[in-house]
């Protein structure tokens, strides 16, 4: 059993809506259980800097329904070096910090690892990005938000595309998974969607949008991560009005960009949340350290955080094969 007086807490990353639900469960559920709690800003910035506050209740009060993350995020380049994440355990020491819980994605479990590694902090992690990419876990916080926030959007586009009969290219977030490209295709109806899992080529896509458009459609929208492999939406448009037999198709671009990363979360995303916020802190308490807490199947699991960094969640390519069926 280890022996935890002080909690020390992060988000770091990309921030996510649902962090700040996840925070409040993370605070609560540690003071309950009288541990004390510091909360550390920016991420490994902060962590290395010593940028650390004291968390009680009252700090964690109706911030449930918020986007972004009151103790605010970073991605850190000295954290990267063992030299920087040296610092970070002497001010971790000096503050009285003796297990962290760390709120993020991919590159934060890679870090907490390497601290628990090379200086022995117990840490669990909670996944929270809207990429939804990270093994051990059905969903992550801040993807039900975001891929909502991309179909209110791909909805709204649909109107307008519709209106003047156009090709529509709707760019979301996405630069290593298709999560939110596939999703928000498929209940946004788009007609294409090009994910990064998939090979994507130029040829293949022309041939479906002039097929689509022959076919008397009011408008056809493609959704587009934007880590595929022909550049996003830009790299696409770019390809069309390249080539003369597109160039009496009426076509624009629409980047969603960070407006997928804020807004307040969704109901999903709050209760998950909140789960994985309890579920990390009562982790630490039983002994578990250097995993991941996730939710499969309905029910919690921890997996170990060099096998979430290490392996790919895999994309539904039954779902892909659906927007054949339906556009
Ligand atoms: O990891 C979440 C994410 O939003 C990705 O979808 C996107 O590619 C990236 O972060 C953008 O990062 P930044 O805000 O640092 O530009």
């Amino acid at each position: 059993m280890q022996d935890i007086q002080r909690l020390g807490v992060y988000t770091s990353g990309g921030d996510a809506p649902g962090m700040n639900a996840c925070l409040r469960a993370v605070v609560r559920t540690a003071l309950s259980n009288d541990l004390d709690v510091t909360g550390i800003r920016r991420g490994y910035e902060g962590m290395i800097e010593g940028d650390y506050v004291e968390m009680d209740r009252r700090s964690v009060s109706h911030i449930v329904q918020t986007g972004g993350t009151v103790l605010k995020s970073a991605r850190s380049e000295d954290f990267m070096h063992k030299e920087g994440r040296a610092r970070a355990a002497q001010q971790l020491r000096k503050a009285k910090i003796d297990a962290l819980v760390a709120i993020g994605g991919d590159g934060t479990f890679r870090g907490a690892s390497k601290l628990h590694e090379e200086h022995e902090f117990p840490v669990i992690g909670a996944p929270g990005t809207i990429d939804n990419d990270l093994y051990g876990t059905d969903a992550t916080i801040g993807y039900d938000t975001a891929l909502n926030t991309a179909i209110e959007n791909i909805d709204r586009v649909r109107d307008t595309a519709d209106a003047h009969n156009r090709l529509f290219l709707v760019e979301v977030m996405g630069r290593d998974a298709g999560f939110i490209a596939l999703n928000s295709g498929i209940g946004g109806g788009a007609e294409l969607i090009l994910i990064p899992e998939t090979i994507t080529e130029m040829d293949m896509v022309k041939e479906r949008i002039l097929s689509l458009m022959s076919a008397q459609r009011r408008s056809t929208i493609v959704v587009v991560a934007e880590g595929d492999e022909l550049g996003g939406a830009r790299g696409i448009e770019q390809a069309l009005r390249d080539d003369p037999e597109f160039s009496d198709i009426d076509l624009r671009s629409t980047i969603l960009g960070h407006t997928q990363r804020g807004g307040s979360p969704t109901a999903g995303d709050r209760v998950l949340a909140s789960r994985l916020g309890v579920a990390a802190v009562e982790a630490l308490l039983d002994g578990h350290s250097d995993v991941m807490v996730g939710l499969v199947n309905g029910e919690t699991k921890l997996t170990p955080l060099r096998n979430v960094y290490g392996r790919r969640k895999s994309i539904d390519y039954d779902l892909l094969k659906l927007t054949q069926i339906l556009s």
